[in-house]
């Protein structure tokens, strides 16, 4: 039997946040989230999560995890303390207890797994992580002897300058024979430097403990303030980028690009510099993405190039053509070949193959039909500023400059709305529709040239409006 601790009680004093600690996101999953993803692959029988600082707060944020039980620590007293409130919830529980601390986001699965293989293996009463880090400071330290048997953990505010020396550390992730860690814990003591109940004290207390020492120390490091909070994101996304390299997608500048693990890439993608993914998103093969663009909750099919512009909530079909300076809002659907070209915002709206909407227009709530070109400057009016409402432009219909498309509207299909129009009532199949003023021209109007430091206003002849 397996059972999974976490220990997510405390403040996080260090991170100077209103946020508890263990709720700070790290490329779009808070600290526990990761935590608690890293030990999935085992199928504990129990995940018991240690809450005290924010506890509603936490709990809440974590409503949706399944079986997972709240444990209150209150007050925080330490990490032995801290796992000390389990004896009332497991009582009577056989097999080993995996202590995870909550802020430890980059583990990997494989290693708890080797973890565990490693605990049952040994007969220890307890097999902690460990690296060998070339600055340990803030860690406690792990003194072994060079069977890997450890005898003491002493924190880096309780070392003298000899212990300090020792670059082997801590991860904060143990597998503890629970029957036996219920034994010493009763005995743990305050005699430390911040009197607190130390987990890392059972240790000792054990007797029989051994470590194992992980390859990458990136996948241990601790965040106890915002400089490990953007070392780790840097190690996250540098994993990410090096994982979709390796599956075939090209960054010109890796290193000022940022992904999600909810991004998903086809063959032959080009990323340029400063283009950030994020959320769930899918880019299809052939995709070339920035310079500078940003792209969120949306699916690309394939061929689709983005430059300078803002998707979210998006759906692109292939070939399509975005930007420069385009934004593309929730709800935007968009099938193949379209182009949607500088400083234009689409919202909620459907364009079907080969649209163009190539220069300065909002498109909201609409739906058109293929092949219609959208001239520059076209607006749906959209909201009558109680209610929106939807614009129908049929296929092949043209919009003229700087033409207003009142909804509710529907013009047919092969459309013509003239330049500067206002349409304000629904156009049948195939009409040229003109709503605008018309155009006066008053012949030999006088064009007088002011005299220096004389007003510019001419004398209108008599009987002009
Ligand atoms: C701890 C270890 C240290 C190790 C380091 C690795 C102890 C005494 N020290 O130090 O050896 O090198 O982690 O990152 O364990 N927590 C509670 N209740 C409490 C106190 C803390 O649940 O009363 C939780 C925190 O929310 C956090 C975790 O335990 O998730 C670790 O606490 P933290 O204060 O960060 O311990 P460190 O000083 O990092
Ligand atoms: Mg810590």
């Amino acid at each position: 039997m397996l059972a999974v601790a976490v220990l997510a009680a405390g403040k996080g004093t260090r991170m100077k946040s209103q946020l508890p600690k263990v709720l700070q996101p790290l490329a779009g999953a808070t600290l526990v989230e990761r935590v608690l993803a890293s030990c999935r692959n085992l199928a504990p029988q129990r995940q018991l999560l240690i809450v005290g600082h924010q506890a509603e707060r936490v709990e809440a944020s974590l409503a949706a995890v399944a079986g997972l039980e709240f444990v209150l620590q209150q007050p925080q007293q330490g990490t032995g303390h801290a796992v000390q409130q389990l004896l009332a919830p497991l009582a009577g529980f056989e097999g080993e207890l995996l202590v995870l601390n909550g802020d430890v986001p980059l583990l990997r699965a494989d290693t708890l797994e080797k973890l565990l293989d490693q605990h049952r293996r040994s007969g220890a009463a307890v097999t902690l992580l460990t690296a060998r880090l070339t600055d340990p400071s803030g860690y406690g330290r792990v003194f072994s002897d060079g069977d890997g048997r450890v005898s003491a953990i002493i924190e880096h505010r309780d070392c003298n300058d000899d212990q300090r020396r020792n670059h082997l550390i801590n991860a904060g992730i143990y597998c503890f024979d629970w029957k036996r860690l219920a034994e010493v814990l009763p005995q743990l003591s305050t005699d430390n430097d911040q009197g607190e109940l130390y987990l890392t004290d059972s240790v000792a207390l054990l007797g029989h403990a051994t470590h194992l020492e992980v390859a990458d120390p990136d996948e241990i490091l601790g965040i106890n303030d915002r400089i490990h909070l953007a070392q780790c994101e840097a190690v996250l996304q540098e994993r990410l980028r090096r994982h979709w390299m390796e599956k075939g997608v090209s960054f010109i500048d890796p290193a000022s690009c940022t992904l999600s693990e909810g991004s998903r890439f086809g063959r032959d993608v080009v990323i340029e510099p400063q283009t950030h993914l994020r959320g769930t998103t899918t880019v299809g093969d052939g995709c070339h993405l920035g310079p500078g663009s940003l792209v969120e909750d949306s699916s690309l099919g394939a061929g689709v190039e983005v430059l300078f512009s803002v998707l979210r909530g998006a759906t692109v079909g292939d070939d399509c053509a975005i930007g420069p300076y385009a934004q593309l809002r929730p709800g935007t659907v968009l099938d193949k070949r379209c182009r949607v070209g500088n400083f234009v915002e689409v919202k909620n709206s459907h364009l079907a193959d080969d649209c163009r909407v190539n220069h300065l227009s909002y498109i909201g709530d609409a739906d058109l039909g293929a092949n219609v070109n959208v001239g520059a400057g076209t607006v749906t009016a959209n909201y009558d500023g109680v209610r929106k409402h939807r614009t129908i432009i049929g296929a092949g219909s043209k919009t003229g400059a700087n033409s207003v498309l009142v909804a509710p509207v529907k013009l047919g299909e092969g459309v013509t709305v003239g330049a500067g129009s206002t349409i304000t009532k629904d156009v049948p199949a195939g009409a040229l529709a003109l709503g605008r003023a018309r155009q006066v021209v008053r012949e030999n109007w006088p064009v007088t040239s002011p005299a220096a430091g004389e007003s510019a206003a001419p004398t209108p002849p008599p009987g002009s409006p």
